[in-house]
């Protein structure tokens, strides 16, 4: 039996915007992304695809019915749409739990780790679509990790360089109508789409939008999942405190119109970057209408940028880091580094190095 609880799972984000907008950021897993349009509302789209390996090496993250050879043939797809939609920053992210022992021996081994940054910088430059990196590592221990969350609010980070986390997926349990946060239930161990979800509350109702999240209930199941009154509850948050913006999980769960992600994104950016727009919905599946962007609207796709090269115009770099320390030294070298992959990084050892190793690499 579990808990009905809130899920959480993306936590909170820190994050610098240079220019202001409200940031979506959507985390994804590897898939054929070739006709993917949700993608288009997102500001920056992370595909969490790479690993640490033996002797700093890359790896990537694969399942039995993912193998290496089918993840390095669909990463292309991702970095690609950039584009279809050239205001989108695609990054790669590079995954993994201190516990991990390539990934400890690369955090702990000064050699492990030259050799991993030197891999990561080759690699990212390959798929000159993709802006630049995002290093997502969990469970490092106290001596791993340099860095987390609390130490940036503590040290006063602005909450305009905050990211707040939302969930795009449902959770699913086996329970008699409920209405309330901690019912018991049993968790189907899957995580369900949020489409499902939608589709289930539009014949079931929400029973409680609490703390932004939604219980929508039948006799026999119930759906933990952010409803869009659940989201307004979060977005106001985000709004009444500054906040740069948000960051769902993820794109693969989101169903094929990601009408969470549409909806984020006609609240807090209902405006597309000049010159473009939204890619609009296909037909409604999920048993909701969808009004974002608003009927009539077509897709800008230019076929005019060609790969490689960065956004026009001298447009202001956004990172999205941890790390405020280091962010003055950081804007310094994008400057020459303009061309560069970005970084989003989580690791501000790691950081300096990446750059070390990107000077290194353009001499
Ligand atoms: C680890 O990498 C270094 C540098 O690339 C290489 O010299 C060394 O032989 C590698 N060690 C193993 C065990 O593969
Ligand atoms: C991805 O899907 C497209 C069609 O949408 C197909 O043409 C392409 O071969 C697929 N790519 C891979 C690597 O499977
Ligand atoms: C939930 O119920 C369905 C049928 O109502 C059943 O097929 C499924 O195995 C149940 N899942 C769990 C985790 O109990």
């Amino acid at each position: 039996m579990g808990s009905l609880t809130n899920l959480g799972k993306v936590g909170v984000l820190v994050a610098l915007t240079l220019s202001f907008s409200a940031s979506r950021v959507c985390f994804s897993t590897v898939a054929n992304y070739t006709q993917n349009t949700a993608i288009g509302l997102c500001s920056q789209a992370i595909l969490q695809t790479l690993k640490v390996g033996t002797n700093g090496t890359i790896a990537y993250v694969t399942t039995t019915t993912t193998p290496q050879s089918t993840v390095r043939s669909l990463l292309p797809t991702f970095c690609n749409r950039r584009v279809a939609y050239p205001y989108l920053e695609p990054y790669l992210a590079v995954v993994g739990a201190g516990t991990e022992s390539p990934l400890a021996a690369m955090l702990s081994t000064p050699t492990v780790r030259a050799n991993f940054v030197r891999a990561l910088v080759a690699f990212v430059k390959s798929y000159p679509n993709c802006v630049g990196i995002f290093i997502d590592f969990s469970g490092l221990s106290t001596s791993q990790a340099y860095n987390n969350l609390f130490r940036w609010i503590i040290k006063g980070i602005s909450p305009g360089k905050m990211i707040l986390g939302l969930s795009m997926y449902a959770r699913a349990f086996n329970v008699s109508r409920v209405s309330q946060f901690g019912a018991q239930g049993t968790a189907i161990s899957t995580v369900a789409s949020y489409c499902d979800a939608l589709l289930f509350s539009s014949q079931f109702g929400i029973q409680t939008n609490s703390a932004g999240e939604s219980i929508s209930s039948s006799s026999s199941m119930a759906y933990v999942f952010n409803s869009f009154a659940a989201i307004d509850i979060k977005l106001n948050f985000a709004r009444s405190n500054s906040l740069g913006g948000v960051a769902l999980f993820s794109l693969n769960t989101a169903g094929a119109n990601a009408e969470l992600l549409r909806y984020v994104t006609s609240v807090i950016a209902p405006t597309p970057p000049a010159g473009y727009t939204y890619p609009p919905a296909s037909r409604p599946t999920c048993g909701v209408p969808i009004t974002f962007p608003q009927p009539g609207g077509t897709t800008t796709q230019p076929g005019g940028v060609t790969g490689g090269t960065t956004r026009a115009g001298g447009e202001e770099k956004r990172l999205l880091l941890e790390e405020p320390q280091l962010l003055l030294e950081v804007l310094e070298e994008q400057r020459p580094l303009l061309g560069e992959p970005q970084l989003l990084l989580e690791e501000p050892q790691l950081l300096q190095e990446v750059l070390e190793e990107q000077r290194l690499l353009q001499e």
